[in-house]
């Protein structure tokens, strides 16, 4: 670590290496593995994104069409995994649910040595729609569904569990491409939970339970939950704009916007931005999209504060009919392939990570007594 002087929270630390993305860099932006994040996202599929992610290369159109299928056999659920998730209450919020559902899996699939790592992404990258779409049907309609659908992809796949009924190509599509956008960034918080639970030598499930739990916070995943529910709350651009002046005026922190990396732009913005202008057409939106465009505008004018990848993400699944609680796990069932291709990374050259810290308490005291204590 090459801290020269403190900074809070660690900003524009370097804390170790890695070969999977740039974010923000001169001359790179943001890249999975050396592609540009706007190639990935026009040209590929998710499950080849996470391909790249996992195996370390674009796969061929044979690898490619064997991943897939591999996926698609791995969806299925233990019955014991079933019944804890009839178990969770219905109330329970889902990021907690999949928090909890991992690290069960973790019990009766354990991942034992390291030899099957990359086994053990995959199943989580396949199961873990099944998971969250299991306990959110069970709890609201009462229905125990099968897991396994014919949609190949995993953006169909969920959306089909979801709905009941295969997605339209425009849902499936808008879906696949926020998970590409998602999937990885780097040394985030989450990530970095990953990171430091892998260099203690721990297995897979623990590392991706603990990077469930830090994605879960506003500042971090939680973002486009919190995004929604402030969007929702206006019915004109007018009202958006000076509600938000005020919350701006009041110091509140309108989640969505600012990034500890980017400084005027987040890149994964545009393209969530167009898909959630092309959704709002189609669903014939004449209030969101609006109110959004005005609280980035108000945004930008009064702070220099510009929208990251979650304000969009936000009302991009809002038009396709997900509801707002199930935001964050979509970027869990995304960023499971750059959590997993972390670990890999720690492993195969890995060192515990425990930094230093400068101490601020009281100096050395003398012992008092338990009786003599005022
Ligand atoms: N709304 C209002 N003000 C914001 C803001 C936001 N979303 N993001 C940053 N600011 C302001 C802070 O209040 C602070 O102002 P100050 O210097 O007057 O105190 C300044 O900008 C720096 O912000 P800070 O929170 O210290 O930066 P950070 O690097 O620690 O935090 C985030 C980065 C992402 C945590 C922060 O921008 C944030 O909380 N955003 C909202 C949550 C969010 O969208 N998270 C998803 C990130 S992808």
């Amino acid at each position: 670590m090459t801290a020269k002087k403190k900074v809070g929270g660690l900003a524009g630390v370097s804390a170790g290496e890695t070969a999977l993305c740039t974010v923000g860099q001169e001359g790179a932006g943001l890249t999975y593995r050396g592609y540009d994040i706007y190639d990935l996202a026009d040209n590929a599929g998710f499950e080849e994104v996470a391909y790249l992610l996992l195996y370390g290369a674009l796969p061929t159109r044979a690898e490619l069409d064997a991943y897939v299928a591999r996926l698609k056999t791995l969806r299925a659920l233990p019955d014991a995994l079933k019944t804890l998730l009839e178990m969770i209450p219905g109330d329970a919020h889902p990021m907690d649910v999949l928090r909890t559902a991992v690290s069960f899996l973790g019990n009766v699939e354990p991942e034992g040595d390291f030899s099957n790592q990359a086994e053990v992404a995959d199943r989580l990258l396949a199961c873990l729609p099944s998971m969250l779409i299991y306990w959110h049907r069970f709890h609201t309609d009462g229905e125990r569904i099968d897991v396994e659908t014919d949609d190949d992809s995993v953006a169909g796949h969920f959306l089909h569990m979801l709905h009941g009924k295969a997605p339209s190509e425009t849902h499936r599509n808008s879906l696949d491409t926020t998970l590409i956008l998602y999937a990885e960034h780097e040394f985030n918080a989450s990530t970095f939970t990953a990171r430091v639970i892998t260099g203690t030598l721990s297995d897979m499930h623990s590392a991706v339970s603990g990077a469930i739990g830090a994605l879960r916070g506003p500042l971090h995943g939680g973002a486009n939950e919190a995004a929604m529910e402030l969007i929702e709350r206006f019915d004109t651009p007018e009202q958006a704009t000076q509600e938000v002046l005020a919350m701006l005026a009041r110091k509140d922190k309108i989640m969505g916007f600012g990034h500890r990396v980017y400084t005027v732009s987040d890149p994964r913005n545009s393209v969530n931005k167009k898909m959630s202008k092309a959704l709002a057409d189609e669903a014939g939106d004449t209030r969101l999209y609006p109110v959004s465009e005005a609280i980035e505008k108000v945004m930008w004018d009064e702070k220099k504060l510009f929208a990251n990848a979650d304000f969009f993400a936000a009302t991009v699944y809002h038009f396709m009919g997900i509801p707002t609680y199930l935001f964050t796990p979509i970027f869990v069932c995304s960023r499971i392939t750059g959590w997993a291709a972390h670990v890999m990374e720690q492993r195969s050259n890995n060192k515990l990570i425990r930094p230093a810290a400068d101490y601020i308490g009281p100096s050395l005291q003398p012992w008092v007594a338990i009786d003599d204590r005022k």
